[in-house]
């Protein structure tokens, strides 16, 4: 994995940023993975402002989202189709079709999860996806035991999980639905390039986990040791308790200026 702690965190979305704008310019019509959470937001920003300054067109870009929570209704605010429209997708040129995600209203959740696969490989599968990361190690809501193999389904989620995420639910834990429909680890280690961005001390632990623990279902993130291309941005609080962290920034900071975290085109 490339491990990137850039010394000014501001630079984390401009770096990832960069990854996506140099695929689309190469590949109009890529495939971009986007995830919830509030990792990801600065880079959405980021995105936004240069749509609007006319430096990135995702006009026959599509997306897909990792996960959606199953029981609350289509229009509600914390379902994570919408989120993302809120927070991404509508302040840029995606086309109103291309932006999917799970079905977790569906009444055949396995006949919704086998069509969500179906539509990422129509798609011609995933260039950039984009990560966050659980305290607990999940990516997308690949819980600890999930399968390293393990395809779009559905996931109970951890007590963990809604605790943290029970802040876009007013604080209230009995509020956060207790099952989502996520990709599976082996759905996620299909894409070209994974970019996850773990920012803050809360992310530390599992940081530590997953860049430099034993690979796992324990600790779901892990996977990634096995990607072929996985960068890793961290701030100074996410890196902290990692025991190779100068090992990672003496490499970033004497790589050759050529060798760009930019995407792999298939
Ligand atoms: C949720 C999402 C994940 C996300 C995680 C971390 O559980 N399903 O995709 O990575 O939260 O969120 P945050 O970035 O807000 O810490």
């Amino acid at each position: 994995m490339e491990v990137i702690i850039p010394q000014d965190s501001a630079d984390i979305p401009v770096i990832a940023a960069d990854a996506i704008c140099s695929l689309i310019k190469h590949k109009p019509h890529a495939v971009i993975g986007l995830a919830t959470g509030s990792s990801p937001l600065p880079l959405y920003a980021e995105l936004i402002r240069r749509y609007e300054a006319g430096e990135v067109s995702f006009a026959e870009a599509t997306a897909f989202t990792l996960d959606e929570y199953v029981g609350l209704p289509s229009d509600h605010s914390q379902a994570y189709a919408n989120v993302i429209r809120q927070e991404f997708t509508a302040h840029v040129d995606f086309a109103d079709d291309a932006v999917h995600s799970p079905h977790g209203a569906a009444r055949d959740i396995p006949a919704a999860c086998r069509e969500y696969e179906a539509l990422i490989n129509q798609a011609g599968g995933v260039d950039i996806q984009i990560l966050g990361l659980g305290t607990d190690g999940h990516i997308a809501f690949n819980e600890p035991g999930s399968s390293l193999g393990s395809r779009t389904r559905l996931k109970t989620l951890a007590p963990r999980t809604l605790e943290d995420n029970a802040r876009f639910f007013d604080g209230d834990i009995t509020r956060v639905p207790t099952q989502a429909l996520t990709q599976g680890l082996a759905t996620i280690m299909e894409a070209r390039h994974v970019i996850l961005i773990a920012t803050g001390p809360g992310k530390a632990h599992a940081v530590q986990q997953f860049v430099e623990g034993p690979v796992s279902a324990a600790c779901p993130a892990s996977v990634l040791q096995y990607h072929p291309h996985a960068t890793v941005l961290l701030d100074e609080a996410a890196a902290r308790l990692l025991v190779h962290s100068d090992y990672y920034r003496y490499a970033y900071a004497t790589k050759p200026g050529w060798q760009g975290i930019g995407p792999q085109l298939g």
